[in-house]
């Protein structure tokens, strides 16, 4: 059978540090450095000894990733080359190996090269460098499963097939025969189904039918398996390959999963975190699902802009939360040897990501470049022959595209124009025939809003922090209320690292609605309060409560982001106020916020100024009992510096969060708290980033990568606020 195992340790960078993979060829600093750093190339060099039980079997290396020109040599030999930066790659060692000790090296390239989509002009994000993804060991049979394509056809009749193609690898050119036997287990891991197939050719058939499984969807992820063995000259291989039943389809009347319509809420998200860039491992992007699927309650994902880790695409799977998956590319298009890549990265996509049920529309465009016909004809025509069961999308900016995919995915900057000048009145979102220039409907999603039409810092002043939230909720709304609208996803899910042509001119797209420790913005609760109370009761007033903070003073309007029914409000002794949603505002959100203004208060209850400042209490109520109450002091004193990681135990190699926020008597974050903390890391495990750090807007965060098993002490300290001791069990 396959042997697979881990070979992420013991790389020697640059010939001076022994690293464990995922591994960043440059740690950056979280703002304000120079992006050319690291562009340029890095080694990576290893050793590797052949075991007795590899005599007469393929040997190979599976890298997940790396960024970016990867050129693999063993004992000086080229064994493999990979351009794209985002696509795994295999290294075949089997006719180099020698008996004893054999060198590999790797040597990476961070330079922007032209020649390697997305380079080639300008983007808005970085790359980084280094080989930032997994690597295993493959020990194989000669003739062995390259890949499964697993297809449910049908989903809805009442008896349920599956169809796979088993896909060979016979890289010494051997006599194709023997069988191939598939065992499906249902998510409890009881086989439920047994079929076998002769092998004849590279492509063997297995069909199930009569199946009775549970289909896939958000709500109930049901994930199945198809284990396979193959019985080949040479000997036996397997692999195992999860997926789910069920049924996409995108038509002028919106996105629908197994026949039931879904409006599409969802998030942009970048894989770069602050200082480790991309290498961050499993931990990091099952966390990043995890944060996207119950803290933002989003229903969509776009892996903008190129494919993204399996292990976040897995987290997907598991958890429910749709994908929008696409080639790298950033607005360039280059000479046809560059589309031809870029064809191949989409290769390379399809056939890595085909059995994820959680993918449910590839993007074969550049993001937001211009037409061009003859590229993009290839492109479609390439992901509708790997993948008949996916529509194909193309992300543009520019109206009246020629429409090639099968939906018109835009990214729709309209509102905000009217500040440039235009004379079209504040307008969240485009109908969708003025924007396609067709004079019918035809599918429609929104792939980007928001971004740099309204940059906000998470320590931006209050108000237009209300502002962010109100831009976020009126084209929600407009979504919701537009049925030729599939759904919309906003720019963007967490700020993150840029080139100087971008962002703050700190090297940072201040664009999410969390920061780049993934921290909340009050746009966060934007799409977490559209979800059902029965998820969590969401209750986030957009305020920080003070008398001065905004202009003239005062709280009001206060935007209360909710999924209650009603909300209260105790300001000192005055008689409560309580208030439902603002239906008026937004009549299409499944749970508008609840608006506090003029219409409640009299003139001298509240922001008047020269009165005494009092505390407040918001109660949240549903079904006329309340579910969650939040005091505000009016005299906020620093009090305690809260750390909270993101688990306690963790994998031998997990990188874990950890959150630090300087908090009030009530237990509410400082928003303007500048005092730097201190933090140590002791025993199995290394910090990620600087040991001495602001907090900003009340908080900062940072990693600890645990270094094989056993304790690891994490002391935080405030000179003010005194010290936070976490103690963390790698295993
Ligand atoms: C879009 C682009 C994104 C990001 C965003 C900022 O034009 O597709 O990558 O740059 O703008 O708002």
């Amino acid at each position: 059978m396959r042997i697979r195992s881990d070979f992420n340790d013991d790389w020697l960078f640059e010939g001076r540090d022994r690293v464990r993979l995922p591994h960043t060829a440059v740690e950056l600093p979280f703002s304000y450095f120079d992006e050319g750093s690291y562009q340029r190339r890095f080694t990576y060099e290893r050793s590797i000894t052949p075991e007795p039980a590899w005599a007469g079997r393929e040997v190979c290396l599976v890298f997940d990733g790396a960024m970016a020109n990867a050129v693999v040599r063993l004992n000086g030999e080229v064994v493999a080359t990979h351009p794209d930066g985002y696509t795994p790659f295999i290294a075949r060692l089997t006719d180099g190996l020698k008996p004893g000790v054999n060198h590999l090296t790797v040597v990476v390239d961070g330079t922007e090269n032209p020649a390697i989509p997305p380079f080639g002009h300008v983007i808005d994000y970085l790359t980084y460098a280094g080989l930032y993804r997994e690597c295993w060991l493959e020990v194989r049979a000669p003739i062995s499963i390259e890949r499964v394509k697993i297809e449910t056809p049908e989903v809805l009749s009442p008896t349920r097939r599956l169809l796979a193609r088993v896909m060979l690898d016979n890289p010494q050119g051997r006599t194709l025969t023997g069988k191939v036997t598939a065992r499906l287990r249902d998510p409890g891991g009881h086989v439920i189904a047994q079929a076998e197939a002769a092998v004849t050719r590279a492509e063997v058939r297995i069909e199930m039918t009569g199946l009775d499984v549970r289909l896939w969807s958000p709500e109930s992820p049901a994930l199945y398996t198809l284990d396979l063995v193959l019985e080949a000259p040479g000997g036996r291989d397997n692999l195992s390959q999860s997926f789910g039943f069920r049924e996409v389809s995108f038509t002028a009347a919106g996105f629908a999963l197994n026949g039931k319509p879904i409006k599409l809420r969802g998030l942009n998200r970048h894989q770069s975190f602050p200082y480790a860039g991309y290498a961050l491992g499993r931990a990091a992007q099952i966390r990043d699902a995890e944060i996207l699927k119950h803290e933002l309650r989003v229903n969509m994902v776009r892996t903008s802009h190129y494919p993204q880790s399996t292990d976040f695409l897995d987290a997907c799977d598991r958890l429910g939360l749709l994908v929008f998956e696409e080639i790298p590319g950033w607005q360039h298009i280059g000479d046809r040897a560059w589309q031809d890549a870029s064809v191949e990265n989409l290769r390379a996509m399809i056939t890595r990501d085909w059995n994820h049920p959680s993918i449910v529309i590839w993007g074969v465009r550049i993001n937001e470049s211009q037409d061009n016909h003859d590229f993009y004809a290839r492109t479609n025509a390439l992901a509708h022959e790997l993948d008949s069961t996916r529509p194909t999308g193309g992300v543009r900016y520019i109206t009246d595209s020629e429409l090639l995919e099968d939906v018109y995915t835009m990214n729709d900057f309209i509102l905000g124009n009217e500040e440039q000048g235009g004379n079209r009145p504040r307008t969240p979102l485009r109908p969708q025939m003025e924007v396609t220039g067709l004079d019918h409907a035809v599918p429609y999603m929104i792939t980007e809003f928001g971004g740099h039409m309204y940059p906000t810092k998470s320590w931006d002043q209050e108000q237009r922090q209300a502002e962010h939230v109100t831009r976020h909720l009126e084209v929600l709304n407009a979504m919701y209320g537009d049925p030729q609208i599939a759904g919309a996803i906003g720019w963007c899910a967490f700020d993150y690292n840029t080139h100087k042509d971008f962002g703050s001119g700190d090297r940072i797209c201040h664009h999410g609605v969390m920061d780049m420790f993934r921290e909340p913005k009050f746009a966060a609760y934007v799409y977490a309060s559209q979800s059902d109370p029965a998820e969590g009761v969401i209750l986030k007033p957009v305020t920080f409560w003070a008398r001065g903070e905004r202009n003239i003073g005062g709280v009001l309007p206060l935007i209360i982001l909710t999924n209650c029914d009603e909300v209260e409000l105790r300001y000192g002794s005055h008689p409560p106020k309580r208030v439902g949603p603002d239906r008026e505002r937004y009549p299409h959100l499944p749970h508008p916020p609840v608006i506090l203004d003029q219409r409640h208060f009299s003139k001298d209850e509240l922001g008047l100024w020269g009165m005494t400042w009092e505390h407040a209490e918001v109660t949240g109520y549903v079904n006329g009992q309340a579910v969650a109450r939040l005091r505000f002091a009016a005299d906020p004193v620093a009090t305690t510096l809260q750390v909270t990681p993101d688990a306690t135990e963790i994998g031998a190699h997990d990188a874990v969060r950890i959150m630090v926020r300087a908090l009030d008597q009530v237990g509410n974050k400082l928003p303007f708290f500048p005092e730097p903390v201190s933090i140590t890391v002791t025993g199995a495990g290394r910090r990620i980033g600087p040991g001495f750090v602001p907090l900003r807007a009340g908080s900062t965060g940072f990693w600890v990568q645990a270094q094989g098993r056993g304790d690891i002490t994490v002391t935080v300290t405030s000179d003010r606020l005194g010290a936070q001791v976490l103690q963390l069990k790698a295993e």
